[in-house]
Order: C-alpha cells, then structure tokens, then sequence
C-alpha cells in the first residue's frame, strides 16, 4: 500500500478489477438483439455510452453473452432507454437463462414494439430508440470487448426531446432519467443544473 501525502487517499489493489470498492454514475441501457430461433434476448448494459458526437453507440459485453453471439451472428442490434419507473425491466432482462441455455422466460413479460430499420425489438416505454448495425468489436478488454454500431434509425419519445425555446431544466423534471450507480445503487435524476461552460469553449 503507498503512502499518501494525503492521509484520507488510498491506492486501491489493482488484484482485482477497481470498481465494486466505490461508486461511479453510468447510464443504464436495454440492448436488444435476435436469438438464432428468432425470439428478442434483451439484456441490461451500463457500459454503454455514444460514440463520439456522431451516430454512434457502443457499449462493453462479454463474448460469453448471447448479446455478444447475436450481433455477431446477426450484425445489428437495438438500444432502449428505459426511465426510471422501468428499473425492473433492467433487472429482470438480467435473469438467468434456463438450464438448456434457451431464451430468459421472463422476457416473454416484456412489452415491446418493433424496430423499422433493422431486425430487432425495442422495449416498449423507454424515451430514446436506437437502431444500430454493427461498426466494430474490439476484443480483448480482459474478458470483455466493445462492441459498437452505426446508428441507422433514432426515435424518440416527444416529453424527451429539447425544444429551443423551452427550459431544459423543466424538461428533465417532467421526465427524469435513469442513472446506474455501479456497482448496485441507481437514481433518478430529475434536479439539473445548466453546466458552467467556459466562454468560447469549443469542441
Ligand atoms: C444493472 C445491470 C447492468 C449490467 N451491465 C452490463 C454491461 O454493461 N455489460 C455486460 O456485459 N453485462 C452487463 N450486465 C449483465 C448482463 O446484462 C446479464 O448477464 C445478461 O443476462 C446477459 O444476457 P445475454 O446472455 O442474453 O446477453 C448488467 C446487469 C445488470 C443487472
């Protein structure tokens, strides 16, 4: 263990992966794809954010999920925002497989609606839809890998979107969203602040 200059500062053991010993915030995703029988696996990821400021999405998997096999297989997959009121479904779409390693039984539950642009499903609810076809997978995180896609089709829930001339601030507290509080917390954020931009920042 070093010594700190700071007494409240600790170095962490690097042993074992870092994150459970503390919480970071991270968005939470319903990622959908197409089961070889033809069923939607639906999975919970929050590893998951844009790709730049372009159309892209990404997030990290395991190549032992059948998220991971299905869009390989398949070569496109969907992305759900869900709201707070739908952590459930984030959970549940986490359940376990049956023995025979065929479709989680709970997602037969799931209410969804169908994607237009790709073969996919979208969790109905949610207040961003994405429909992506697979850009890359970069293997090799460890035991994981980030898979990322080109967005090829988006909608929305109207009480999501900005509007120019209304308050953002309102818009977030009418239709608050979901934070993930890893490792096993999550929030709903509905109170916002303007960020304080620096004068003539660019990006
Ligand atoms: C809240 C939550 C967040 C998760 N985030 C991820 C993630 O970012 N990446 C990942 O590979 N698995 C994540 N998981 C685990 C998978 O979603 C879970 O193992 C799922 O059942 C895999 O399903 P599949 O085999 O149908 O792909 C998460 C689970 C939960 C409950």
């Amino acid at each position: 263990m070093n010594e700190h200059a700071d007494p409240h500062i600790t170095s962490l053991d690097l042993r074992n992966p870092i994150w459970e010993r503390f919480f970071t915030v991270a968005p939470l995703v319903l990622v959908a794809t197409r089961e070889p029988d033809g069923q939607a696996d639906i999975a919970p990821k929050h590893l998951a954010i844009p790709m730049s400021w372009e159309n892209y999405f990404g997030f990290v998997c395991t190549p032992r999920h059948a998220t991971y096999t299905n869009i390989q297989r398949t070569g496109v997959f969907t992305v759900t925002y869900p709201r707070p009121e739908q952590i459930l479904y984030a959970s549940l779409a986490a359940s376990p497989r049956c023995g025979d390693g065929s479709a989680k039984p709970v997602l037969a539950a799931f209410e969804t609606t169908p994607a237009e642009r790709v073969d996919g499903v979208f969790v109905a609810g949610g207040y961003i839809f994405l429909e992506c076809e697979l850009f890359k997978i970069v293997d090799g995180f460890g035991d994981n890998s980030l898979i990322t896609g080109r967005i090829v089709a988006a909608h929305a829930h109207r009480d999501a979107l900005r509007v120019s001339d209304a308050d953002d601030a309102e818009l977030l507290r009418k239709s608050p969203l979901l934070a993930y509080l890893y490792p096993e917390r999550f929030a709903t954020i509905a109170d916002t602040n303007a960020f304080p931009m620096p004068a003539g920042m660019q990006r």
